[in-house]
């Protein structure tokens, strides 16, 4: 069996043999501290958040791509697997999508954790590689693709060519940070304290960042800072803008610092070619367009960008040959 696992902040993507994804859930799980055991993960996990009682510790156990908690990670991880496989399994040979800039303490935690659910064989990919692959973008050839994968917890910039990294930086900068925004400015502006699921809806629902609006408006609601009474206001497009404008300039950024460290032959093809918008974030409404006009430079979302690192995993087993530059073999490294 071939498990592919996209082990992410907000969402934790199982891929399997060649049927491509077959679980995608948020990466959640809960536990009871008095028993130490594992109460839900993923979906169910995930709404219980801000409602369980005291002694039931509901945790994101992965931050910024990275494994925060060890044991909490294995047991996320084998459960998942076990439903998407539908019965335990025997030795699946595993790829695991790891950021680019992933330090070798963060990598060992990944691969414990794989090979937690009795797997011999587990490869790691790094994400961008994946991504791209996920669109179906050549890069074993000798040309420059830029992704900018803005997921949950960061925002993955990398350049990439003949199956390899040239250059990348990570910022902070993503997801999360823009539902913080959204709450920061309306605690600012109206005195209201939203839920973090309410700015995320708002995200999702009403942002416009090309051509913003201040006619085209939300009603949100939350908690009065003052009286502490439920209270709500009305939230425009333009408004919403103003939130989330300070996160995109710092992604611009990056994305401008990137391209100065990529040799120019390389940010020449990108030129011509575009950049590759994927993660979560890339479904910001209007930011396409935005990101296009402001770097001069086709700026184009994948056709799904919260699937497509998954997607590419499940086609690197296929490919695993053309692809052995990205990955980092990890032969004979045994369970137990
Ligand atoms: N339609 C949408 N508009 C804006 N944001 C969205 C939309 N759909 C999902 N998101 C956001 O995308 C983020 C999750 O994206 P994704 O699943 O790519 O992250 P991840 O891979 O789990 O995180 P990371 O790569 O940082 O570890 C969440 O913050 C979510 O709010
Ligand atoms: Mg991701």
């Amino acid at each position: 069996m071939d498990i592919g696992i996209d082990l992410g902040t907000a969402n934790i993507i199982i891929t399997k043999n060649k049927q491509g994804v077959v679980l995608n859930e948020p990466s959640v799980i809960a536990y009871n501290k008095r028993t130490e055991r594992v109460v839900a993960v993923g979906t169910e996990a995930y709404k219980m958040e801000g409602r369980a009682p005291e002694h039931i510790a509901v945790v994101h156990p992965v931050q910024g791509g990275v494994i925060s908690d060890d044991v909490l990670t294995q047991a996320l991880i084998r459960e998942l697997i076990f439903a998407a496989a539908g019965h335990p399994i025997v030795k699946p040979r595993i790829i695991i999508a790891v950021p680019s800039l992933i330090t070798e303490v963060e990598k060992r935690a990944i691969l414990d954790a794989a090979t937690s659910t009795g797997s011999r064989r587990v490869h790691l990919i790094h994400e961008p590689l994946a991504a791209l692959i996920g669109a179906d973008i050549a890069i074993d050839q000798p040309v420059g693709s830029m992704v900018v994968d803005i997921g949950g917890g960061t925002t993955d910039i990398a350049v990439v060519s003949m199956n390899g990294i040239v250059s990348t930086r990570s910022v902070k900068v993503a997801g999360n940070h823009f539902d913080q925004e959204i709450m920061r400015y309306v605690q600012n502006k109206y005195q209201i304290v939203l839920g973090k699921n309410t700015a995320e809806e708002v995200k999702m629902q009403l942002c416009n960042l090309y051509d913003p609006a201040d006619d085209v408006t939300m009603t949100v609601k939350g908690r009065n800072l003052a009286r502490g009474l439920p209270d709500q206001c009305e939230l425009s497009q333009v408004e919403l803008y103003e939130a989330l404008e300070e996160s995109i300039i710092t992604i611009i950024e990056t994305i401008r610092r990137v391209l100065e460290e990529t040799p120019p032959e390389l940010v020449g093809d990108i030129c011509a070619n575009g950049i590759l918008l994927t993660g979560g974030g890339a479904l910001l409404g209007g930011l396409e367009a935005y990101l296009t006009r402001t770097l001069g430079v086709a700026c184009r979302k994948a056709k799904d960008p919260l699937t497509c690192v998954a997607d590419g995993i499940s086609k690197a087993f296929r490919r695993k040959d053309v692809l052995l530059d990205g990955f980092e073999r990890v032969e004979g490294y045994s369970q137990g």
